[in-house]
């Protein structure tokens, strides 16, 4: 069965969609069929890492549109070229203000959202789907956790990432997900790293999965492109290498990609 990962964080701009972004570009790399949903459609970006912005604003196709039952997520997912055997497809969110204005005051239904990823993995036969979410707790960022194979959980360390993600942790273990992974980001090279990881790893009852630090490299970058790829020598992007292990030995041992509803 295929892989579901998602990344989530209790507060937003800890670094989900750079993080995402990155670790499925790893994956594909590796030979794996990878796709992934922005279902933040509140305020979706992972578009612009990929460079799918002209394409968007050419009018290209949307979770959106499959949404509103316009298009199937099919035609929504567009192919974003990586090197080596893999594939890697982006389904992305809607930039219209008008889109964006309809999700806020209507809502939208999450069981359509569900029979997406359905559709998804099916149709281009993927070994992981990954869900980038939108922050805090909603309807789809609960569907998209209670599916998960493993969640990856981004914290800055900082007091209100420090509470929030207690909440989160909590929810995630009462939804049953199978493998909770904590991920550091902007970690101040100053800091000590091990007392960092140490203390959130008890904290939380969680292994971390990767301490990635504030990155110059990646202000600078600012979203142009995914990380991994304009900088694939950092040592940020070899600790970003420890996701993408986890997430391949995921696929390898076989995900319950039928956690879906
Ligand atoms: N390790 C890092 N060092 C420096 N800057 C970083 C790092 N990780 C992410 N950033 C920057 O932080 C900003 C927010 O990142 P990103 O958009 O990935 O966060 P997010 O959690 O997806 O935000 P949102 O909650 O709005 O969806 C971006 O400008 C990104 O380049
Ligand atoms: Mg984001």
């Amino acid at each position: 069965m295929p892989a579901i990962v998602s990344i989530h964080s209790f507060r937003g701009g800890t670094g989900k969609s750079t993080i995402t972004a990155s670790t499925a570009v790893l994956t594909a790399r590796r030979g794996y069929r990878v796709a992934v949903v922005d279902t933040d459609i509140q305020s979706p970006g992972i578009h612009v890492l990929f460079g799918l912005s002209d394409a968007l604003d050419q009018g290209g196709t949307t979770l959106n549109d499959f949404l509103w039952g316009r298009a199937t997520i099919l035609d929504a997912a567009h192919e974003v070229p990586v090197a080596g055997a893999g594939s890697l497809h982006v389904v992305p969110g809607s930039i219209k203000t008008v889109e964006i204005a309809k999700v806020l005051k209507e809502g939208y239904d999450v069981g359509r959202l569900n029979e997406g990823f359905r559709d998804l993995i099916s149709g281009l036969n993927l070994d992981v789907l990954f869900i980038d979410t939108h922050p805090g707790l909603n309807e789809e960022t609960l569907l998209s956790i209670a599916i998960s194979d493993l969640l990856f959980l981004v914290l800055r360390p900082d007091q209100q990432d420090y509470q929030g993600t207690g909440v989160t942790v909590e929810v995630a273990r009462r939804l049953g997900v199978p493998d909770l992974q904590l991920v550091l980001n902007k970690v101040p090279a100053s800091f000590d790293l091990e007392q960092v990881r140490s203390s959130v790893e008890t904290a939380y009852g969680s292994p971390a999965a990767a301490v990635l630090l504030q990155s110059e490299a990646m202000m600078q970058l600012s979203s142009r492109d995914v990380f991994v790829q304009a900088h694939p020598d950092d040592a940020l992007s070899r600790e970003l290498g420890r996701l993408a292990d986890l997430v391949a030995a995921l696929i390898d041992s076989g995900g319950n990609g039928d956690a879906l509803l």
